[in-house]
């Protein structure tokens, strides 16, 4: 007798809103039971949404800035193995470093860092005792430019995309699989929380954020090291590659500097 293939299970981090939700829909599409985190009450709102399909949905109310919130993302999965971990919580913060707040801009390096990297540490040691698992790291095509007027973000996904492909390396040999997906500009509530709305970007058109999700998780799914959602983005990060840096950080200016918002 054939015995039932055990349910797949998935933590989506960041799932309330923008990408992470969409990641987790599409998750929930294919069968994967989710534990979904985000900061504040409206994860309940998004799980409920989320139930309307056939798996088992449950929300955790967690800051993932801290070493607590992350411990009990973890204990809420109650040991169950976790076949997916999306790791997308992140936060931007818009305006001249010296001007920013330092509370909020060490807030957005122990989200997109600190916190993320802790809960990979927890999870991938548990996929490689097993030896198998799929790890998403939502960093960004920003991570290729310094980003004047959103230089501590631009910083925190340069090194998310550098240890999504060094953390890849070194699982080489196993079958725990290290994808980064890398936006561009996407139409969620990033830019309003990053204070950016009066910048050239935060007004431009933005991409679809479940066409990124879903670039994103089939990536997830084929093992892919990363995957640059959209054709203009794809170019501009080639681009980006081979200009100088200060060149970068001049373009960068033009669209995240506050004001450059077309009246
Ligand atoms: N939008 C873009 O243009 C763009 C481009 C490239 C990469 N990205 C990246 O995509 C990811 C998702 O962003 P998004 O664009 O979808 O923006 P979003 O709509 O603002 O979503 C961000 C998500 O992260 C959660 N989050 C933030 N800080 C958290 C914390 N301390 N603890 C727990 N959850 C936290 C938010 O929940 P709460 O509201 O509860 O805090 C929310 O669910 C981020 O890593 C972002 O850097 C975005």
């Amino acid at each position: 007798m054939l015995c039932p293939l055990p349910d797949l299970f998935a933590i989506v981090t960041g799932a309330s809103t923008g990408i992470g939700f969409e990641l987790a829909k599409r998750c929930a599409q294919e069968g994967y039971d989710l534990l979904i985190a985000a900061n504040e009450p409206e994860i309940e709102k998004a799980a409920a949404s989320l139930r309307t399909r056939d798996g088992k949905v449950e929300a955790l109310e967690a800051d993932l800035s801290t070493i607590e919130g992350v411990d009990e993302l973890y204990a809420a999965a109650r040991g169950r193995q976790v076949d997916a971990l999306l790791a997308n919580a992140g936060r931007g913060l818009g305006h001249a470093f010296l001007d920013q707040d330092f509370g909020k801009a060490r807030q957005v390096v122990d989200t997109n860092i600190t916190g993320t990297i802790y809960l990979i540490h927890k999870v991938g040691n548990d996929m490689r005792r097993r030896n198998s698992g799929k790890i998403l790291i939502t960093g960004s095509i920003a991570g290729f430019t310094p980003g004047s007027f959103q230089a501590v973000y631009n910083g925190t996904k340069a090194f998310l995309n550098s240890f999504s492909f060094a953390l890849r390396e070194e699982l080489k040999n196993t079958e725990v699989t290290v994808t980064c997906l890398m936006p561009g500009a996407t139409e969620t509530e990033f830019f309003r929380r990053a204070e950016m709305l009066d910048t050239a970007v935060g007004a431009a058109e933005k991409d679809d954020p479940a066409e990124v999700a879903n670039n994103g998780f089939d990536a997830m799914m084929r093992g892919e090291g990363d995957i640059v959602s959209g054709f203009k983005n794809k170019v501009q990060s080639a681009a980006a590659n081979v200009t100088p840096a200060g060149v970068l950080a001049r373009q960068h200016r033009k669209m995240a500097e506050p004001g450059t918002a077309k009246k």
